[in-house]
């Protein structure tokens, strides 16, 4: 997909109320122009969090916490970019345009190849009424009529082109189903009775995998006998990524049961069978671990999960690697469990055994991602002695490391202390210190002050490319830039171009965002910042920002915006004219090229009195 157009991502800045979506979050509480709260981002007592509805922004002075409404989206609900520009579009009603040309063109072959899978769907489904052996495995799995719809399961009869004969009439259709991993482009030189291409599915009971909308956007296949692989799945296509989709997530929402938590499995067929049980709130991944981009998808719609895992040795190891993904969302407010299944058993073969009831004491009696935590690390140390707890600490520290800041992170640090009996603050001390607890856990006093994790997460203040000096003007055109974006257009060209003889620090920064600025105007001091996000000079622009505004009126701004560009361009004419002043005095006008003496000419002429400004 292309691009998200600079214009759109400044409308949405522009409408989004900036006040408003943070209020819904964080409690504020009207401070003169500006809002202020406690900061959601680091734990404080005092609040030095801010909302500014004219500049569309809010900063923390206690972190450094900043941006704009898309930023807050995407630090507080844990958003991607896309994803915070098209939840905040969908808030406005807007539809995200895409760059490349036709920006519905991406769309309408997503929205033609979904189209195309449906249709293999359904083309699936008829098969399985048709098919026997196929009806009696679905049967002997449990699964009724009902379930077979909802879910839409098929399956692909045991043919080498059925789906390519059927559905791959023209070029572009069979482009389209390759594209889609439907059929398989054979060998160079194999074509066989005139077909270049073969059926990716034969002989497999289908589950389509549904998108959020419940278009078809991938099949996972189930061999009917025994057999390599035993779930066939397509392929990575740009509809369908492994680590985003959640197979039963679309089914999950059609159930319309008010949906409080979410269980994650790992199989179709557990998925499918809890529905079928009563447990309409099951999803698995798709032959992948959990991934950090699952879970903010699902944190978008609950507060609580509920991992499942067999019982063995791989079911043990998945849920580690499910934890260690899952540790940079967690956070106060959002519950995670794990539920470990006796041995032999997955959800499906338990929930056909036990039933509903039975199935849901056990996800009540889920362990808590603390729990498991302390629990899965102690359990590979001895925690009797002062060396087991200096490695439980040391083993605990990355993981620990991967929280983001908060209540959440500093109760699981409390939670791991307890278990290596070390009082917490002592314990953050030592980590952030960097020493070995080793030292720690057989008495050594020590006088580290504990630091606040919160604090030590903030970002670092970096040097400022606008440092001192007459780098001051710079900074204070940048200033007011940044304060009344549409002042930029009162600039002339000759100001412009001006600023191309100069040389002072920061002043690339100036020429970037003033031509920005002109070729696209702003209306917001977020929508400026926003543009910066990622480089390293948003970082001064909103240590800027956050100082005290002491002007308050655009024509001053202009103003003074006008005549330090006219001062930096004099001083550099001043510079100038002192290089080639001294050149010209050591070795008299021969010494200057032909550009540099049209050059000294110019400045000559322009030089207000005698000697220039120094
Ligand atoms: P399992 O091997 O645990 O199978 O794979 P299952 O879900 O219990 O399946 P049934 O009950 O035997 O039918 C768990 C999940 O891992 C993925 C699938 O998503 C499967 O549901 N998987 C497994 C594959 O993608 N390919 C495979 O070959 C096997
Ligand atoms: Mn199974």
């Amino acid at each position: 997909m292309g691009r998200i157009p600079q214009t759109f991502i400044d409308e949405l800045i522009a409408r989004a109320d900036i006040v408003e979506l943070i209020g819904a979050r964080v409690p504020l509480k009207k401070a003169g122009r500006e809002y202020k709260a406690c900061c959601p981002f680091h734990g404080e007592k005092t609040p030095s969090f801010w909302v500014s509805p004219e500049k569309q922004f809010y900063h923390c002075f206690g972190c450094g916490a900043h941006g704009t409404a898309i930023g807050f989206l995407m630090n507080y609900d844990r958003l991607s970019f896309p994803e915070a520009v098209e939840d905040l579009a969908a808030r406005l009603g807007l539809e995200v345009p895409r760059e490349g040309g036709d920006a519905g063109a991406a769309k309408r072959v997503d929205d033609e190849a979904c189209e195309l899978m449906g249709r293999v769907a359904r083309f699936y489904m008829e098969q399985l009424a048709r098919d026997e052996r196929a009806r009696q495995y679905v049967a002997s799995r449990g699964l009724t009529n009902e379930t077979l719809e909802r879910f839409a399961i098929g399956y692909a009869p045991p043919s080498w082109n059925e789906v390519l004969r059927r559905f791959g009439g023209s070029e572009t259709a069979r482009r389209q189903l390759a594209e889609a991993g439907l059929i398989i482009e054979r060998e160079r030189g194999q074509v066989r009775d005139g077909e270049r291409h073969y059926d990716r599915f034969r002989d497999r009971v289908m589950f389509p995998i549904r998108d959020a909308r419940g278009r078809v956007i991938a099949f996972g296949g189930r061999i009917i006998d025994q057999g390599e692989p035993k779930y066939l799945n397509s392929p990575e296509t740009a509809l369908f990524h492994k680590g985003r989709e959640l197979y039963g997530l679309f089914e999950t929402r059609q159930s319309r049961t008010s949906l409080r938590r979410l269980l994650i499995v790992e199989g179709y067929m557990d998925v499918v069978r809890l529905h079928q049980s009563g447990i309409p709130y099951a999803v698995a991944t798709l032959g992948t671990s959990t991934t950090p981009e699952h879970l903010k998808r699902v944190f978008r719609l609950v507060s609580e999960v509920v991992f499942a895992f067999d019982g063995d040795r791989a079911g043990r190891a998945a849920a580690w690697r499910a934890l260690q993904h899952a540790l940079p969302e967690a956070r106060e407010g959002r519950e995670m469990r794990f539920l470990f299944l006796p041995e032999g058993h997955d959800p499906d073969s338990l929930v056909g055994e036990e039933g509903r009831e039975a199935f849901e004491a056990r996800l009540a009696g889920a362990l808590p991602l603390s729990e498991y935590f302390v629990r899965e690390l102690s359990a590979q140390v001895d925690l009797s002695h002062a060396d087991g707890r200096a490695r439980f600490a040391e083993s605990a520290r990355p993981l620990v490391a991967k929280l983001p800041p908060g209540v959440y992170r500093e109760l699981l640090i409390e939670r791991v202390a307890e278990a290596i009996r070390l009082p917490a603050a002592r314990l953050t001390a030592l980590w952030s210190a960097g020493a070995k607890p080793a030292s720690a856990a057989s008495g050594t006093s020590g006088d580290t002050p504990p630091s606040q994790p919160a604090r030590a997460a903030a970002r670092p203040r970096s040097r400022t490319p606008m440092s001192a000096g007459r780098g001051s003007l710079v900074r204070q055109a940048v200033d007011r830039l940044l304060r009344y974006p549409a002042i930029a257009s009162s600039v002339t060209p000759e100001e412009r171009a001006g600023l191309d003889r100069v040389e002072e620090p920061g002043i690339e920064l100036l020429r970037e965002l003033l031509d920005n600025l002109r070729t696209q105007p702003a209306q917001s001091s977020g929508q400026v910042i926003q543009r910066w996000a990622d480089r390293p000079e948003q970082e001064s622009l909103v240590r800027l920002l956050q100082k005290d505004d002491l002007i308050t009126d655009a024509g001053a701004a202009a103003n003074e915006l006008r005549a330090a560009l006219r001062k930096l361009q004099e001083l550099a004419d001043a510079r100038r004219f002192e290089a080639l002043n001294a050149k010209v005095s050591r070795r008299g006008l021969e010494a200057l090229d032909e550009s540099e003496l049209i050059e000294f000419k110019r400045l000559i002429a322009r030089k207000p009195g005698a000697d220039g400004p120094r």
